[in-house]
């Protein structure tokens, strides 16, 4: 019988490590044999460590969350084959509703398979987007992915097959693919769980995207913040090297792709894309001036496909089932299924993969739960820390990028972040202009300065100094940093400020100072 105890970083963070060593010692001590295998995470991830114990008729059951400590006494209860009655016990896995209400396309095998388990990987359908790409002409692989209505994951929602045949059709003999994995969003997560708990998914949409474009190079940037996600990242590339699916001959055809794992050095402004290419270039992550695009002139000058880690691992499935079959999940022009990331004060925090269309309310009530703290929600912030504030009165909102632009807000890599009423809004506007003053790369005057202007108006308001004057001081900076700044770190930091300002407007009317 097969235990399964994740291995992902948010289930290390509470303790997976030790509670696999004590079903070991326990197993040991006790003579029963068992094969203990590390997944990723299913994404429950106040369930975490949520051991699995398969059956013998193949269904898994869940517990959790399990400490050591409950380990003997789960052994006692019949271990590995425990009373389902136990208080632990969470019934079959995939019958748990947070994930039995979701679509896992992307997310399907994730805590499913041994992520290094190139056999495990094939047997949960693994390679057969990558087969089919390989023996398809290039301007059909762009077309399936064009046809799916697949758009850029990483925030901005730009169509991937417009952007691969652009690179496609880009003159030059080199070409490259550079798959954006400095997750800086807060309350994001979805690309480090996929890295870590499906790491063959990313690199046969990597294999895929190379075939489509002409490209037999491709890096993957990786935060540093994010050790085991590397770690298990090159592990991977390695057996798939041995396993003919990177290399100089894919599966004994005349195709070669060649991937690389490189670490950042933690500075946010890297999750863009042309600073994340200086820096893979070797140099400070600084914005380049766009045009030229990263498809026409991208990495050491190259033709260059930028996508992020989830637009990337859709692409296997749309090759597999085609493209039609993923443009048949999703509203409007908001196609597929979208990764969601609830986090911040959420009583079920974790991944929630569904089709684009679902409103916040649903994702924030019927899968989070409410606050953890268990008082009223106030806000959530979607998007990450450049996305807007939302108030309830927003939460009919369907998740669609022109939904959520119509508002002034944006749907981003699908963070959601939670705030109860206790949260200050005016300090989360406040926090806004501090984190792009911190993050800020220098390059333009509206953003390096800006934001450090916007701090101290910021705090002349809530200190109730010339209030109506500093608050029409904080509209035209804000328009001067939306408009003026090179790139989408100052362009977009105006986004929380003014939500905060729109729908918060009592939290920033203090008295003025030295009133009673
Ligand atoms: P953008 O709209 O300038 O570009 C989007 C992508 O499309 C880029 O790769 C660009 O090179 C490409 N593109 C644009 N026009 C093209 C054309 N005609 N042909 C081929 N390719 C073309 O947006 P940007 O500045 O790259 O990203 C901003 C977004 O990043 C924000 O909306 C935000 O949601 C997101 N973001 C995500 C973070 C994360 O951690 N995932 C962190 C911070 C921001
Ligand atoms: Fe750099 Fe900020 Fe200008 Fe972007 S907006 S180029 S981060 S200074």
């Amino acid at each position: 019988l097969r235990v399964f105890v994740p291995r992902d970083s948010a289930a290390l963070s509470v303790g997976a490590d030790e509670v696999a060593a004590a079903i070991q010692a326990e197993a040991t001590r006790r003579g029963v044999a068992l094969t203990l295998v590390r997944p990723g995470s299913r994404g429950m991830l106040w369930l975490e460590p949520l051991v699995e114990v398969e059956r013998p008729d193949g269904t898994r059951h869940a517990f959790g969350p399990v400490t050591p400590e409950d380990v003997p006494a789960l052994f006692d209860a019949g271990f590995p084959a425990p009373d389902t009655a136990h208080l632990l016990a969470l019934g079959p896995t995939d019958q748990i509703p947070y994930l039995k209400d979701q679509q896992r396309i992307t997310f399907s095998r994730c805590g499913v398979i041994d992520p290094l388990s190139v056999d495990d990987y094939r047997d949960h359908g693994g390679f057969e987007g990558v087969t089919r790409a390989l023996a398809m002409p290039p301007e059909d692989i762009c077309r399936a992915v064009t046809d799916s209505g697949l758009r850029g994951r990483g925030g901005a929602g730009f169509p991937a097959g417009i952007k691969w045949d652009t690179v496609r059709k880009a003159p030059g003999p080199v070409k490259t693919i550079c798959c954006n994995a400095d997750e800086g969003d807060s309350g994001t997560f979805a690309d480090r769980m996929l890295m870590e708990g499906d790491p063959f998914l990313l690199i046969e949409g990597m294999v895929i995207a190379g075939l489509a474009v002409g490209a037999a190079e491709g890096f993957v940037y990786i935060r540093s913040e994010y050790p085991h996600a590397i770690a298990t990242m090159r592990a991977a590339i390695g057996r798939a090297e041995q396993a003919g699916w990177l290399g100089d001959s894919l599966q004994g055809t005349d195709q070669r792709f060649h991937l690389q794992v490189r670490v950042g050095a933690g500075a946010y402004i890297c999750g863009e894309e042309t600073a994340m290419l200086e820096s893979l270039e070797g140099r400070r992550g600084q914005v380049r001036a766009k045009p030229p695009l990263p498809a026409l002139e991208g990495l050491f000058g190259t033709p260059t496909v930028v996508n992020n880690v989830l637009t990337l691992a859709a692409v296997p499935t749309i090759l597999a089932r085609g493209g039609d079959y993923y443009a048949t999940f999703g509203v409007g022009r908001s196609r597929g299924t979208q990764p969601f990331q609830l986090a911040g004060n959420v009583k079920r925090g974790g991944l929630v993969e569904v089709p684009f269309g679902i409103s916040l309310h649903d994702l924030v009530y019927r899968f989070g739960g409410g606050t953890a703290s268990g008082r009223p929600v106030r806000a959530v912030q979607v998007g990450g820390p450049l996305g807007a504030y939302l108030p309830e009165s927003l939460f009919h909102l369907p998740q669609d990028y022109e939904a959520f632009a119509a508002v002034g807000a944006m749907v981003g890599h699908g963070g959601i972040v939670v705030f109860d009423d206790t949260v200050d809004m005016a300090a989360m506007a406040r926090f806004a202009m501090a984190f792009c003053a911190i993050e800020s790369c220098g390059k333009c005057t509206p953003c390096r300065i800006g934001s450090q202007r916007g701090v101290e108006v910021i705090d002349r308001i809530v200190a109730g100094i010339d209030r109506d004057a500093n608050l029409a001081l904080l509209d035209d900076l804000c328009a001067v940093m939306a408009e003026g700044s090179l790139c989408a770190m100052g362009g977009l930091t105006p986004q929380p400020v003014q939500s905060a300002l729109r729908h918060f407007p009592e939290d920033f009317d203090r008295p003025p100072l030295g009133a009673a």
